[in-house]
């Protein structure tokens, strides 16, 4: 292992979740930019031993304590948690870098994805900067690119979520489903999978052998937090604060890996080729596209993989300025732990 001295201390607030796991493993296979890292979780974790970059490290209980000397803190909590807590790792210098909900609109938090708007981490009044949920990082990467070249007018856009997105709890809750209806012929009638499965967990219907057009809490008009989240934070990532975003959230039997279609349409007209070239080229995602060899992304493939995969991509038959694609990005990966890394990798370039 390279010497760690002079290399920023880094803490991962939450390193036993979904996310957190996925962090620890980033870490241990990216290049190595920290010197100490610092594991913290709630206290029923404190004393358990977690492997990172070959070694165990012992996970400690948040508390004030833990960020003396941190200088990158990210957060892989739920939002009440952050909201408290990324301002003390703030008040004691480190830079908060927030994979929750608590801090995404706030004016004084920049929202960054790397391939983006990575200039705008350079500028966090509060000392925090914040990670966008995974439904929008799925997709929000390959978007960037084509607004880059064609100026983005509007998105309309269905969501295909896995499980996982609702943490460790949603992954157990379909993995006993599952072994609930594995064999049977359940399915076959009103209720019976509702019957057999039991319990729901974090969701508000069965998710073994169904699909359930529902993600986060209810906002008003009957739409979604999770729909909320896509057409805000898409705005704030691209810069378009009038973008017009329509979000429809599903969660599919998936245990990792979103998925979205995605209708864009753009201030100019579009070819298939140009998008795909552009898609190509474009850092961080993968043109996945030959439906005639039946190559096209799906979550089985896309999972543990660091990109956004992108395929299906048609023009719209009744719109010259519009484009139809398929996208899926793993959400535990650039949907939350990768983007995390990749922003706290910037600060700490910037402290070197
Ligand atoms: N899952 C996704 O696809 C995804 C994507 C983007 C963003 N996010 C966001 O990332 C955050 C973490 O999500 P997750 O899916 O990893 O959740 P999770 O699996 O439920 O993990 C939650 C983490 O928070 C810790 N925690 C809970 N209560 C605590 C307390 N009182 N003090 C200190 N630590 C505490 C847990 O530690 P213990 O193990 O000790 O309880 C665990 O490490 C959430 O804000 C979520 O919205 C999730």
């Amino acid at each position: 292992m390279s010497s760690t001295r002079n290399k920023p201390t880094l803490a991962v607030v939450g390193a036993t979740g979904a996310v957190g796991t996925v962090m620890l493993d980033l870490l241990s296979t990216r290049e190595d930019v920290w010197g100490e890292i610092r594991l913290i979780a709630s206290p029923r974790s404190a004393g358990r031993r977690l492997r990172v970059r070959g070694e165990e490290v012992e996970v400690v209980a948040l508390g004030e304590e833990c960020f003396e000397g941190v200088d990158v803190a990210v957060f892989d909590v739920p939002d009440e948690l952050s909201a408290q807590w990324a301002p003390v790792a703030a008040a004691k210098g480190a830079v908060a870098v927030d994979n929750s909900g608590a801090f995404r609109l706030d004016d004084d938090v920049p929202l960054v994805v790397p391939e983006v708007n990575a200039h705008a981490a350079r500028v966090r009044p509060r000392g925090i900067i914040a990670n966008p949920n995974c439904t929008t990082l799925s997709m929000i990467v390959a978007m960037g690119a084509l607004h880059a070249e064609f100026g983005l007018s509007e998105l309309i856009v269905s969501s295909y979520q896995a499980v996982s997105g609702a943490g460790q709890a949603g992954i157990d809750t379909l993995r006993d489903q599952i072994s609930k209806v594995a064999g049977s012929t359940l399915g076959t009638q009103p209720g019976d999978v509702r019957r057999a499965v039991g319990d729901f967990g974090p969701f508000p219907a069965p998710m073994a052998l169904n699909v359930v057009p529902w993600a986060g809490s209810l906002k008003d008009d009957g739409w979604s937090s999770e729909e909320l989240k896509v057409r805000n934070e898409s705005r704030k990532i691209l810069g378009l604060p009038n973008l017009r975003v329509t979000a429809t959230c599903v969660r599919v039997p998936v245990i990792t890996t979103h998925s979205l279609t995605v209708h864009a349409r753009f201030e100019r007209e579009v070819t298939v080729a140009h998008a795909q070239e552009i898609l190509r080229d474009a850092p961080g995602v993968v043109l996945y596209d030959n439906p005639a060899a039946g190559e096209f992304p799906t979550p089985a493939d896309v999972v543990g993989t660091d990109p956004t995969w992108v395929g299906r991509v048609r023009r719209s038959m009744d719109d010259p300025t519009a484009l139809e694609l398929f996208v899926c990005g793993d959400n535990l990966r650039k949907g939350a732990a990768l983007n995390t890394a990749q922003i706290a990798e910037l600060v700490a370039a910037d402290l070197g």
